[in-house]
């Protein structure tokens, strides 16, 4: 997959991309980021790329000519992708459109900041916004390294057959159950015999009873969308008869 940053601080992404799983599937080419600077791009003789917002008001408005030619110049020759735009007004980013866009071969991510960018700059060559949650940032950046980040790992290849993204908080729909590792106590607290058993079946069970139990107490409202099967309905109901009783 092929993504194109649009930015005026490429700085502020290149640690996270020259870092762990994200460098490693840089390396092996699974992945490709490219970082545009869109100061240069602009027409100004300083090559100013905000202004002050006309209707008064606090702080500056990107320009919409730098990011209209950066946005044209990166998809010039025939482009396969979404263009988001970054911003707190957007659709709220989840694992479902995570999952949608690591279908695609080509996205493009434009980051904005100061109070926005120029409203005909969106209008002209982005197909949506995209919020990462219900705060303010003082720029698109954050964001868009957690859409890469969120995306990479899914490609098939990005993570080793030992860091499977299948079983996992929201990929299931479910938060995830608690892990362990060694050693077999610690500070008093030891890891669930069930987990040492060998029994993979049980095993198996008991998270997902744990991960019903987690979802239920800290995000009841994700169980709506679960296909729960009979011993999950069953457990369910035990946990829910619990809780009334307590
Ligand atoms: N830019 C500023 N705040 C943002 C947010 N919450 N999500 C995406 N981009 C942003």
């Amino acid at each position: 997959m092929r993504i194109k940053v649009l930015t005026i601080f490429p700085e502020m992404l290149r640690p996270m991309l020259e870092t762990s799983i994200l460098k490693r599937a840089i390396d092996a080419g699974l992945i490709e980021v490219e970082l545009i600077d869109i100061r240069p791009f602009s027409e100004l003789k300083h090559k100013n790329t905000d202004d002050y917002p006309f209707g008064g008001g606090p702080g500056m408005v990107m320009l919409a000519q730098p990011i209209v030619d950066a946005v044209e110049s990166a998809t010039g020759e025939g482009f396969h992708g979404k263009r988001l735009y970054l911003s707190p007004r957007g659709r709220t980013f989840s694992q479902k459109m995570a999952e949608e866009l690591s279908k695609d071969e080509e996205l493009l991510l434009l980051c904005g900041h100061y109070e926005g960018v120029d409203q005909r700059a969106i209008d002209l060559v982005i197909d949506e916004e995209v919020s990462i949650g219900d705060y303010v940032l003082t720029g698109g950046e954050l964001g868009a390294l957690v859409i890469i980040d969120a995306v990479a790992r899914l490609i098939p290849g990005v993570l080793g057959s030992d860091e499977s993204s299948e079983d996992e908080s929201f990929s299931s729909g479910l938060l995830e159950y608690p892990q362990y590792t060694r050693p077999r106590e610690y500070r008093g607290l030891a890891v669930p015999d069930i987990l040492l058993s060998g029994d993979h079946a049980k095993i198996a069970r008991w998270r997902r009873d744990r991960a019903l139990e987690l979802t239920y107490e800290r995000r009841p409202e994700l169980l709506e969308h679960i296909d729960m099967d009979k011993k999950d309905r069953v457990f369910m109901k035990a946990l829910k008869e619990k809780r009334e009783e307590s």
